[in-house]
């Protein structure tokens, strides 16, 4: 899918974020965006500043890890464009915590965020992009590698998202639909975003330094580039490489760095 003009696409979590990144160079590339998100004004201020860039935006407020809002989601696409060519399942909450401290509830919440918001819009979204033979695109984490300490619900649900990916893959073969699954590293974070704290509130994540992180913009070219080439894996950053390699290979290697790095692990859970 080298030209992506005319293909329609639905982000989830687009309001915001990396998926609003991902929308905007979509809709660079020509696509037309289906912009998706809870909160009513968050959305429609994303629709405005994406519409900058064409008029074939439209955006549909729903609640991903509910299967028919998800459903509703996937026929906005086709109501207002016809087809469906591109779904991106960006949604996704991280927590913090050591296993042992965790109410079950934070592993309740992520796993509906992240593993059924990515489901329940997948699901009514298969047999439309296979009349189009389109892509389906997971946005994963560095943290899908490996379980990361005082991540365990946030990467035990993106290494779902593997699992998930590589099924379709396999199954959709025959139909000519492209899987993409992107690990993502460290990203710009938004004013304000949230993650589950270990008794399952709300906590509000520190500000990163812009300098140490990728940009959503950088993460969103990868995303595109994905599509464009019908990549199933693509690693971001070098630590990611770096660590995809060696998880793969010496696996109690990469345990011993981190037990080695723990305060690390530590201080970015914070
Ligand atoms: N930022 C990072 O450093 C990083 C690193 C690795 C991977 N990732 C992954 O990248 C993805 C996006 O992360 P982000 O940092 O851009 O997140 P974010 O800033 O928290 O944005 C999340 C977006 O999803 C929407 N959303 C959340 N839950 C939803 C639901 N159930 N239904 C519909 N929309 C929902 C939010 O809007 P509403 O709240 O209004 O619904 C918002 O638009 C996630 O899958 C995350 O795990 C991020």
């Amino acid at each position: 899918m080298k030209d992506l003009r005319g293909k329609v696409a639905v982000i989830t979590g687009s309001s915001r974020g990396i998926g609003k990144a991902i929308a905007i160079e979509l809709a660079k590339n020509g696509a037309y965006i289906v912009l998706n998100g809870r909160d009513a004004s968050r959305l429609e201020a994303a629709t405005e500043e994406v519409s900058k860039i064409h008029n074939k935006v439209v955006s549909y407020c729903c609640d991903v890890s509910q299967p028919e809002q998800s459903e509703e989601l996937i026929k906005a696409a086709i109501d207002n464009y016809g087809k469906l060519d591109i779904l991106i399942n960006n949604v996704g909450v991280s927590m913090r915590g050591d296993v042992a401290d965790l109410k079950p509830q934070v592993f309740k919440k992520v796993f509906e965020s992240n593993v059924f918001g990515s489901v329940n819009p997948t699901i009514p979204a298969l047999k439309e992009i296979r009349k189009t033979k389109g892509s389906i695109v997971f946005i994963s984490s560095l943290a899908g590698i490996r379980g990361l300490p005082y991540l365990s619900a946030y990467s035990s649900s993106k290494m779902a998202l593997r699992a998930i990916a590589e099924s379709i893959r396999i199954e959709e073969k025959s139909n000519d639909v492209h899987v993409g699954l992107i690990l993502v590293g460290i990203t710009q974070i938004e004013h304000n975003k949230e993650t589950i704290a270990s008794d399952g509130s709300k906590k509000i994540l520190k500000k990163r330094d812009a300098s140490k992180v990728d940009s959503t913009n950088t993460v969103a070219k990868k995303v595109v580039n994905n599509i464009k080439k019908r990549k199933f894996i693509t690693t971001l950053t070098t630590i990611g490489k770096v660590n995809k390699f060696l998880q793969a290979r010496f696996p109690m290697l990469v345990e011993r760095i981190i037990l080695g790095n723990l305060s690390k692990f530590q201080e970015k859970s914070e």
